[in-house]
């Protein structure tokens, strides 16, 4: 074979640690990285998640110590769920300014001020006793607009106890135009929206509801969520729409089986893109690295990296910490 043949060697810039170092063009960063964090009304200790190993259930003490941790870590934000300990149809407790999220969110915005971003999920699963995102019409359908005065009047609890970042998960039509408008009465007009805006009924929630408790006591989400095999412009306007009622940055979810969205996504707007790397791809991880079929640590950073190379600028994730620590 001739000197020099081939000419094109991709493998000169892989050759040793330090080139590749050098060239490598996808690192994620501790500041864009959000911990996702359940605070439990009503326990004295924290619950593990049996389908998340690593992750708790936390009283407002361990979530004080662990949202902390992260703070300290470099991480750049972190979104609050809340587990009440009395549901009903119409999920009082999550604009009680009493509730478990509000107290939460206003003992942590007392201790860490804006030493990292607190976000609030605004939703209603968590806190109704059939475990729907909404009030349901006597035929057990999801109401579109009663839900959405609810979803103002809690984005508004939210806002009042500390929250910095409006997240609105619950798929209705109109959310975002209908939390703007409340927040901007009362008088909240500089707090962003972070908007659920793709949001696929997905399998991979389920750890999720175990650690949340609002798995839907009958049928399921597909009447609002997306469905993972629907139109493929259905993404596109999702954020379109969420866009024109005044959100402030978008997200795709769940994260590595719709890469191809959150590109789509990614090239058609001006605003953040944050993706979350949810229960069931944390689960999944988890299980066969305690199999020892995988190197969970390189795994993770895998993952990391492929979606922030899909264009994600935020990445929710619940090895938040973990990662942050580990970066460079
Ligand atoms: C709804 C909500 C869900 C998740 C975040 N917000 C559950 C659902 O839609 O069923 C899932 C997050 C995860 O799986 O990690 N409030």
């Amino acid at each position: 074979m001739n000197a020099g043949f081939p000419v094109a060697r991709p493998r000169r810039l892989r050759r040793n640690a330090a080139i590749r170092r050098m060239v490598a063009g996808t690192r994620p960063h501790p500041a864009e990285l959000v911990l996702p964090m359940f605070v439990k009304e009503g326990i004295s200790d924290p619950q593990p998640v049996a389908s998340m190993p690593g992750v708790a259930q936390h009283t407002l003490d361990s979530l004080r110590k662990a949202a902390g941790e992260a703070a300290e870590a470099g991480v750049g934000g972190l979104i609050l769920f809340g587990v009440p300990a009395a549901k009903d149809a119409v999920g009082s407790a999550a604009d009680d300014p009493d509730g478990i999220l509000q107290k939460a969110l206003a003992e942590l915005s007392a201790d860490l001020g804006d030493a990292i971003v607190i976000m609030s999920d605004t939703c209603l699963d968590e806190y109704t006793d059939h475990g729907h995102c909404g009030i349901l019409t006597p035929e057990g359908e999801v109401d579109n607009d009663a839900t959405l005065e609810r979803y103002a009047s809690i984005a508004v609890a939210q806002a009042r106890a500390g929250s910095q970042v409006i997240a609105p998960s619950g798929m209705m039509d109109g959310q975002v135009g209908a939390i703007r408008a409340a927040l901007d009465s009362a008088g909240f007009s500089h707090l962003p929206i972070l908007a659920y805006s793709v949001k696929y009924a997905s399998a991979f929630y389920g750890p999720f509801r175990d650690a949340a408790e609002c798995a839907p006591q009958f049928g399921d989400r597909s009447a609002y969520q997306q469905d993972p095999a629907g139109p493929v412009g259905e993404a596109l306007r999702e954020v379109r729409l969420d866009l024109d009622e005044g959100a402030d940055a978008v997200m795709v979810k769940p994260a590595l089986a719709y890469l191809d969205i959150l590109r789509q996504v990614r090239d058609a707007v001006d605003v953040p893109v944050a993706a979350y790397q949810v229960s069931g791809e944390y689960a999944m991880v988890e299980a066969a690295a305690a199999n020892g079929w995988i190197d969970r640590d390189r795994v993770i950073m895998e993952s990391l990296t492929a979606i922030k190379r899909a264009g994600a600028d935020l990445i929710l994730t619940y090895w938040a910490t973990e990662v942050a620590r580990r970066l460079p």
